[in-house]
């Protein structure tokens, strides 16, 4: 199998095929997902809600990140594996931004990183892409930013669309290879997606963008309660493993399990 690489995204757009993409945070995620096909496969922050059980990404650090993504790094075959930079581990100044980036691709094995922000963050995509490490970049609502925006809102309404379209255009510039498109208005994403040549990903920003992201933890129905509008659920695992629990436990209490062909003999 050959590993997806940068150029085939970009085919894809130029083909106008759309493709998926899922997070992933450990082994099994990874080599199912890989499996299946999924071209990309982003080691996400989102981690922070949906391995830590924070309740924000704001939290998540370096080091709890990096073994996740070489986890997925190591158990794929095919699948582009992209880290997403915490937090607080850019944006200070390009020095931090780089030597985290570089921690993310020599120790985490990964081969593209994510960071959030628009045209502030061109500098340091520049500098990125300029030492060989492929920038993905993240505008509309970005949750690392979430106290400064003030909660999860829709970015790019309005008057806002004319923004966001430059604020994305500055990041291909830079060399983004991709940009997420988060909670955008449906006609501003296609606007943006046929305003770039690099592919968009879009998450709660309607169909028309080159790709789609959603968190694998939600897609697959782990989590708990209502998910955010833009995700649907294409399986549930959290009713699955729940009734698996049970059953395991009445048979438990029951004597059913173990029976003769789980044990051993003397
Ligand atoms: O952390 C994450 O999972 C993300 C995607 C939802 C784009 O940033
Ligand atoms: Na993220």
């Amino acid at each position: 199998v050959r590993r997806v690489r940068i150029p085939h995204l970009q085919a894809m757009k130029t083909e106008g095929r759309r493709w998926a993409m899922l997070t992933a945070y450990d082994m099994y995620s990874a080599q199912i997902f890989d499996e299946a096909g999924i071209p990309a496969l982003l080691v996400g922050d989102s981690a922070g809600n949906n391995v830590y059980g924070y309740e924000t990404t704001v939290p998540v650090t370096v080091d709890e990140l990096l073994p996740l993504v070489r986890a997925v790094s190591t158990n794929t075959k095919r699948a582009l594996v992209i880290a997403d930079l915490p937090f607080g581990s850019y944006g200070g100044t390009l020095e931090q931004g780089f030597a985290t980036a570089v921690r993310f691709m020599k120790e985490g094995l990964a081969h593209a990183v994510k960071l959030e922000g628009g045209r502030a963050m061109a500098p340091l995509c520049e500098l990125l892409t300029t030492a060989g490490i492929p920038v993905m970049a993240h505008v509309g609502f970005t949750p690392q930013s979430e106290h400064q925006l003030g909660g999860y809102r829709v970015q790019g309404r309005g008057d806002a669309a004319d923004a966001l379209v430059d604020e994305a255009r500055a990041l291909e510039s830079a060399g983004a290879f991709a940009v997420v498109l988060e909670m955008v208005p449906a006609p501003v994403a296609a606007r943006v997606t046929e305003v770039l040549s690099i592919p968009t990903v879009g998450i709660g920003a309607g169909s028309g963008t080159d790709a789609q992201v959603l968190v694998w933890s939600d897609f697959a129905g782990l989590r708990a309660g209502r998910a955010p509008r833009f995700v649907k659920k294409y399986a549930d695992l959290r009713g699955i493993l729940t009734e698996a629990a049970q059953a395991y436990a009445a048979d438990v209490a029951s004597g059913a399990f173990p029976a003769a062909e789980h044990s051993f003999e003397e």
